[in-house]
């Protein structure tokens, strides 16, 4: 059950979680959302301008599971390593699961909260993030856009995207009802554990969208593009850090 004096946003609770729904994630976020994850997967990754140089290195935060490195190694073959970053061992463990032969020399782990995993400075040519920002709270945003502006190189590219809530579309109230209703019943009826998918549906609702991180990006130096996908159920901040 979910502890209602706890922190949603700090990060010992965002790993347990994780770490509990760690086993049933990819089903549950491919099936759940009818594909739709996987697009948008690949859609943030179309959005990452081409990083600069013939072997760029650089960040999946918040990686999970490491769906993402598929669609970026596809499209980036050039890329020289990922550097997976996920405070959740059960998430990790799964990711190394899933490694195959062919992508596992070019995949690195840290298993760290981001906030204490001392990235250095200047040390990416690219970032990417799939769904890891509504785990965090504004003052985490402001935090994260800050770390991403210092850990680019100058000229480093970024792509994130997260769902989002779809103001404005008629059928928001569907959406919502899937959400917060059918998801949490699917998880009551036919996985039995604590409510941790349930969780991530009250997180995607309280995200709102990624327009206020698209802010901090910019407030932190970055250059800026914001886009909504499928009437703005996800949405999506990318750009670059100036070369200057
Ligand atoms: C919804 S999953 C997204 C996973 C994957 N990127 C994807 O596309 O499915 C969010 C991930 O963020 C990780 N996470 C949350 N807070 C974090 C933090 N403070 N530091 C590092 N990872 C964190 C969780 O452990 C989880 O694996």
């Amino acid at each position: 059950m979910i502890d209602k004096l706890r922190d949603i946003y700090d990060p010992d609770f965002v790993r347990e979680v994780f770490d509990r729904c760690s086993g049933k994630y990819i089903a549950f976020s491919l099936i759940c959302s009818f594909g739709f994850t996987e697009r948008w997967r690949r859609q943030c990754v179309e959005a990452l301008p081409t990083p600069a140089g013939k072997a760029p290195t650089g960040y999946d935060l918040m990686a999970g599971t490491g769906e993402v490195w598929p669609h970026l190694l596809r499209r980036f073959p050039q890329i020289d390593a990922i550097t997976a970053v996920d405070i959740s061992p059960g998430m990790h463990r799964r990711a190394l699961d899933r490694l195959h032969a062919m992508r596992a020399h070019r995949i690195r782990f840290i298993e760290d909260d981001l906030f204490a995993s001392r990235l250095p400075p200047e040390s990416a040519d690219f970032i990417v993030s799939t769904f890891g920002l509504k785990t965090f709270n504004s003052d985490q945003h402001r935090r994260l856009a800050k770390l991403i502006a210092q850990v680019l190189k100058p000229g480093g590219v970024f792509s994130m995207i997260e769902a989002s809530d779809p103001k404005g579309w008629w059928l928001r109230p569907v959406y919502r009802l899937h959400l917060l209703v059918v998801l949490p019943l699917i998880e009551r009826l036919f996985l039995r554990g604590a409510q941790d998918f349930t969780m991530i549906g009250a997180y995607t609702s309280n995200f709102s969208d990624a327009s206020g991180l698209a802010r901090m990006l910019e407030e932190a130096g970055l250059e800026v593009s914001y886009r909504r996908f499928f009437f703005g159920c996800a949405t999506a901040v990318s750009g670059r850090r100036p070369l200057a």
